[in-house]
């Protein structure tokens, strides 16, 4: 049985993330963290008839206490975007959130694994690593930026254009978590997608933004809350399934390279060369990275632009990330 920590917990995500948690029967413990309004969240959840317990902790003096023997910390918590903001602009706020919860599973949870939902993913995940790091406790195979959504999306939008297409359809999306970083490789779809050229660029810019349709649709109550609550529990239900079975479980999830050199080598060749983090399929297992996926095929032109364009971005906020974990240590 598997305990489980969520760090911001009453938030938008966090509420709705706890709920679809608190279904899930391999879980024996839920443990939600908030710095407001968590006891309410927590006492109508743990209502709910099913195995776990659900225990809250509420201010920075009780992270310590939510983090003890804690195999899975999910990070949703910070601020989401407003109409006109991009994921960038919420750098400065979230990036100080993230530090001080990574540093708290570092001394509390050194084992745990680590899912941050938390946005900018393509800057917080390398963050977190950074700070792992520095508290001597980094192992790569334990970190992971949730890109679900991307890969939710992706078989969403499909239907919506192929109405006959099961939405089950296993659509691999790497690159990171953000317009032109987000790239999906359509024509390793299974099973095969026939699409043409124009139905392509159009799903691939649709699944690229598709975050900017629901900050739009919300105009200015926030992001994605529901889909990617759903989008997190799908990650959690595949990574504890990934303890239980021997099956081969994948989700796609921002890592660090390292976590499998000879599996990055694939990604690298294609154009990320030279990148610590890229999202990429993941073989889950009770270690986290147990193997990144190797495409097997080779990628369109297309694909293969985009990978390159995301790399570049990407560069870019990694080095930043690194840089801010040197700057305020
Ligand atoms: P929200 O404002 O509804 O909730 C955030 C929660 O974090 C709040 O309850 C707040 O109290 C809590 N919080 C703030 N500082 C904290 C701290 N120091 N410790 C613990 N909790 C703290 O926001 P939301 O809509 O739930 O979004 C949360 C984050 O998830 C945003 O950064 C958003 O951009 C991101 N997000 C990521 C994805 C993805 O695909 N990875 C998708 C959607 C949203
Ligand atoms: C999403 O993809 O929906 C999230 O990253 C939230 C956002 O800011 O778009």
């Amino acid at each position: 049985m598997v305990s489980v920590a969520v760090l911001g917990a009453a938030g938008g995500i966090g509420q709705s993330l706890s709920l679809l948690l608190k279904l899930n029967q391999s879980i024996s413990r839920l443990a939600l963290y908030d710095i407001v309004a968590i006891p309410g969240v927590a006492t109508d959840i743990s209502h709910i008839n099913t195995n776990s317990t659900v225990e809250y902790y509420i201010g920075q003096a009780r992270l310590s206490a939510a983090l003890q023997d804690v195999d899975i910390v999910l990070i949703p918590a910070g601020i989401p975007r407003k109409p006109g903001m991009t994921r960038d602009d919420l750098f400065n706020i979230n990036a100080s959130i993230i530090r001080e919860l990574v540093e708290a599973v570092a001394d509390n949870c050194p084992s745990a694994l680590i899912a941050i939902i938390s946005n900018p993913v393509n800057f917080t995940v390398p963050i977190a690593a950074e700070i792992l790091k520095a508290r001597g406790v980094y192992n790569p195979q334990h970190l992971f930026g949730v890109t679900t959504l991307d890969a939710v999306r992706a078989a969403r939008f499909v239907r919506d254009i192929r109405p006959n297409m099961d939405t089950s359809v296993y659509i691999p999306v790497v690159g990171g978590h953000s317009g032109n970083t987000i790239v999906p490789l359509l024509s390793f779809a299974e099973p095969q997608l026939d699409l043409g050229q124009e139905e392509i660029e159009e799903l691939v810019h649709r699944i690229q933004y598709g975050g900017d349709e629901v900050v739009k649709a919300k105009s200015g109550a926030g992001s994605a809350t529901l889909s990617m609550a759903y989008a997190a529990a799908r990650f959690v239900k595949s990574l504890i399934q990934s303890f239980e079975t021997d099956l081969v479980i994948v989700e796609p999830a921002l890592v660090d390279l390292a976590a499998d050199p000879q599996g990055a080598r694939q990604i690298k060749s294609l154009g990320a060369d030279g990148l610590a983090f890229f999202a990429v399929p993941v073989v889950l297992g009770k270690m986290g990275v147990k193997r990144i996926e190797l495409l097997r095929g080779e990628p369109s032109v297309l694909e293969r632009k985009g990978i390159e364009i995301a790399a570049a971005a990407l560069k870019i906020s990694i080095d930043k990330g690194i840089s801010y974990v040197a700057k305020t240590s």
